[in-house]
C-alpha cells in the first residue's frame, strides 16, 4: 500500500518545524544601463590582462572610474589591485544610481568560462553579505572578453546561477539565529544581470529564467542534503517527491516494503530491515517528449543515514553520513529543474531510499541475499550498502521503463575521495559515448567528473565462493569494483555511474557554495539531459 499522500511532510517532522525558509533570490535581466538603476551594490569585473594593459579597460569600468574621479585607476597604479581572482575594491557612489560599487578581480581572462562567472557572481553576493546589503547588479564583461565558445546566453545563465546559488543558506532549523552569537547577515534577495555594453537583450530574460530553474533544483537538493537523518527520512524524501509532482505536473509513484517484496527486491529490503524506518523507492516521471520515445533514467542513492550497519563506522565524523542521500537529492533537484525548463524529453528519476543502521534484524557479514534481478549477493561488509539498494533500483527501472540510457549517482565509496579528492566525481560505465557525454556536460556545468576504467580484469574481485557476487571487492580499486557491482544489474542498457563521495558535500568552499551539501551533481545531470534533448531535436 502506498502511504497516505496527505501532508506526509508535516506528520513526520513534529519536533522540527521549519522556522526560517531558505532564500529564493529574485533574479532578473537588466536591459537598461546599470548606472540608471538604483541598487545596493553594483559588481564589476577587471581581469589581470586589463590591469597589465594588454587589454583595454571595459566600458563600465571606465564609467566607474570617471564617476569616482579616477579612484579605480589610482588603486591600480598604487598596486592595491592587480585583477587577481580574490581581490576586491569597495567604493561608495554618488548620485541616484547604485549606492555602492565593488570591483572584483576576474583573474586570467583566458580562463573566463562559465564556471569563472559563476564563482565571481558568488563573490559579488558575498561582498553584499559582508556589508549586510540585499540587492546586487552583476555586470558581465562584453563577449569579446570571455573565452571562445562561451555564448552570451551561456554567460548570462552561469552568472545568474552563481547569484542564486550564493544567496541560499540553510537556516530552517535555527529557532532564533539572533540568540546564537552574531546575527547572520540577511540573505541577498534581489539579483540583476547586465551584459556590458550589450543592447541586444532578447536572450537575457530566457537565460535568466533557465538559471532560475537550475537554482531552484540545486537549492532543493541542498536543503534535502542539509536536513538531518531524523528529518530527511525515506518517507520525507517521498513526501518531497509527491510535492514536486503536484507542483510541476510530474507522475509520482512510491513503492513501500510490500511492493518491494512483490518485486523481489531482496537486496534493498535487507539493508532496510536493520532500521525502524521503512524504505521507499521513489519514482518521478517527467514527460516532455513524444509518447513513444524511451526515457532517460536518473537514479540517485537516497541512503538517509549510513551508520555502516553491523560493520559499524567509527563515531568520528559519522554525522556527515546524513549526506549519504546526496545522489537522491540531486536527482529530485534535477527533476524539478527539468520540469521547470520544459525540455522536450522524457526522463524518469528513481531514488531508492533507506537507512543503514543496526538492530537484531540487520544484515550480518556473510549473509546471502537475493536481488531483484535474481543474482545472489554475499554481504562481506554491511557498510557497502549503497550498491545493495541501487542494484534493485537499477534492475527495476531497466525492466519497467526500458530507458535509452541510465545514469546513476551515489556517494558510494571512500575510495573515490582518495582517487580524485574533492574536485571531480568519478564516472564509469558500459558505454564510452555516454561516459564522454557526462564528462563534457560536467565541464560545461562546472561540476566535473573524470573517467575510471571498468576493465573486465577488475570483475574477478567480486567473485564469491557461496553466491553469484560479493558486495565488496577488497581495497584495491574500490570505486571500480563498486561500479562493476552495479554494472551487473543494467543488462544491455547503456549505463554510467557517478561516484560523488568526494564532491557532494564538504568544506572546500567555492564562492557560490557554503560548507555542507553542495547539491552536486544537479547541474551536471540537467546539462546532460539538455544536451540529449538538443541532439534529438536537431
Ligand atoms: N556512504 C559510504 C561511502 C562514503 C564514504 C561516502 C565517505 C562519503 C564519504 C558507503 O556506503 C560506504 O560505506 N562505503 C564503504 C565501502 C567498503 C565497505 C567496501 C567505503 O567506502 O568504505
Ligand atoms: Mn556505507
Ligand atoms: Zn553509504
Amino acid at each position: 500500500m502506498n502511504p497516505d499522500p496527505v501532508d506526509p511532510y508535516l506528520i513526520l517532522v513534529p519536533p522540527l518545524t521549519p522556522q526560517h525558509p531558505a532564500s529564493s533570490m529574485r533574479i532578473r535581466y537588466l536591459a537598461s544601463s546599470p548606472w540608471d538603476h538604483r541598487v545596493d551594490l553594483l559588481a564589476l569585473l577587471v581581469f589581470q590582462q586589463e590591469v597589465e594593459g594588454s587589454d583595454g579597460l571595459d566600458a563600465e569600468i571606465m564609467e566607474l572610474d570617471r564617476r569616482l574621479d579616477g579612484l579605480v585607476r589610482r588603486a591600480v597604479e598604487e598596486g592595491d589591485f592587480r585583477g587577481r581572482e580574490e581581490e576586491r575594491l569597495d567604493f561608495f557612489l554618488p548620485g541616484d544610481g547604485p549606492r555602492r560599487a565593488v570591483v572584483l578581480g576576474g583573474g586570467d581572462a583566458d580562463e573566463a568560462d562559465g564556471e569563472l562567472l559563476r564563482r565571481l557572481a558568488g563573490r559579488a553576493v558575498r561582498a553584499a553579505e559582508s556589508r549586510r546589503l540585499t540587492g546586487v547588479t552583476f555586470v558581465i564583461p562584453g563577449p569579446e572578453r570571455l573565452t571562445d565558445g562561451l555564448t552570451e546566453d551561456r554567460a548570462v545563465q552561469a552568472a545568474a546561477e552563481g547569484l542564486g546559488l550564493a544567496a541560499w543558506d540553510f537556516r530552517e532549523l535555527k529557532a532564533t539565529p539572533e540568540d546564537l552569537g552574531a546575527a547572520p547577515p540577511p540573505l541577498v534577495e534581489e539579483g540583476w544581470i547586465h551584459l556590458s555594453g550589450d543592447q541586444s537583450t532578447d536572450l537575457g530574460p530566457d537565460a535568466v529564467a533557465a538559471a532560475g530553474a537550475v537554482v531552484a533544483g540545486q537549492n532543493l537538493a541542498r536543503d534535502l542534503q542539509w536536513r538531518p537523518g531524523n528529518v530527511a527520512t525515506p518517507e520525507h524524501l517521498a513526501g518531497v517527491a509527491r510535492q514536486l509532482a503536484a507542483d510541476h505536473g510530474l507522475v509520482v509513484r512510491i513503492l513501500g516494503p510490500a511492493e518491494m517484496e512483490e518485486e523481489g527486491m531482496g537486496a534493498l529490503l535487507s539493508v532496510a530491515k536493520g532500521s525502524d524506518e521503512e524504505p521507499r523507492l521513489i519514482v518521478l516521471e517527467y514527460r516532455g517528449g513524444s509518447e513513444d520515445e524511451a526515457p532517460l533514467a536518473l537514479v540517485g542513492k537516497g541512503l538517509t543515514f549510513d551508520a555502516g550497519g553491523i560493520s559499524i563506522k567509527p563515531a568520528k565524523g559519522m554525522e556527515d553520513m546524513k549526506y549519504d542521500m546526496s545522489g537522491g537529492a540531486a536527482v529530485l533537484g534535477a527533476m524539478k529543474t527539468l520540469a521547470m525548463l520544459e525540455l522536450p524529453v522524457n526522463v524518469v528519476g528513481v531514488v531508492p531510499s533507506s537507512e543503514n543502521l543496526l538492530n537484531g534484524s540487520a544484515n550480518k557479514p556473510g549473509d546471502v541475499v537475493r536481488s531483484r534481478a535474481g543474482k545472489t549477493v554475499e554481504i562481506i561488509n554491511t557498510d557497502a550498502e549503497g550498491r545493495l539498494i541501487l542494484c534493485d533500483a537499477l534492475s527495476w527501472v531497466v525492466d519497467h521503463h526500458s530507458p535509452r540510457a541510465v545514469v546513476d549517482c551515489a556517494t558510494l565509496t571512500g575510495s573515490c575521495v582518495i582517487a580524485l579528492g574533492h574536485h571531480a566525481a568519478a564516472v564509469m560505465g558500459t558505454d564510452e559515448t555516454l561516459v564522454e557525454e557526462l564528462r563534457a556536460a560536467g565541464d560545461r556545468a562546472g561540476e566535473r567528473c573524470w573517467p575510471l576504467p571498468l576493465w573486465k580484469a577488475y570483475r574477478k574481485q567480486l567473485e564469491s565462493p557461496v553466491a553469484d557476487l560479493k558486495n565488496v571487492g577488497g581495497r584495491p580499486a574500490g570505486s571500480i569494483t563498486a561500479g562493476w557491482f552495479l554494472a551487473e544489474f543494467v543488462e544491455d542498457t547503456p549505463w554510467a555511474h557517478l561516484d560523488i563521495a568526494g564532491t557532494a558535500y564538504g568544506t572546500e568552499e567555492l564562492p557560490y557554495q557554503r560548507k555542507g551539501g553542495f547539491g552536486f551533481p544537479t547541474r551536471l545531470l540537467v546539462e546532460w539531459v539538455r544536451s540529449r534533448a538538443e541532439r534529438s531535436a536537431s
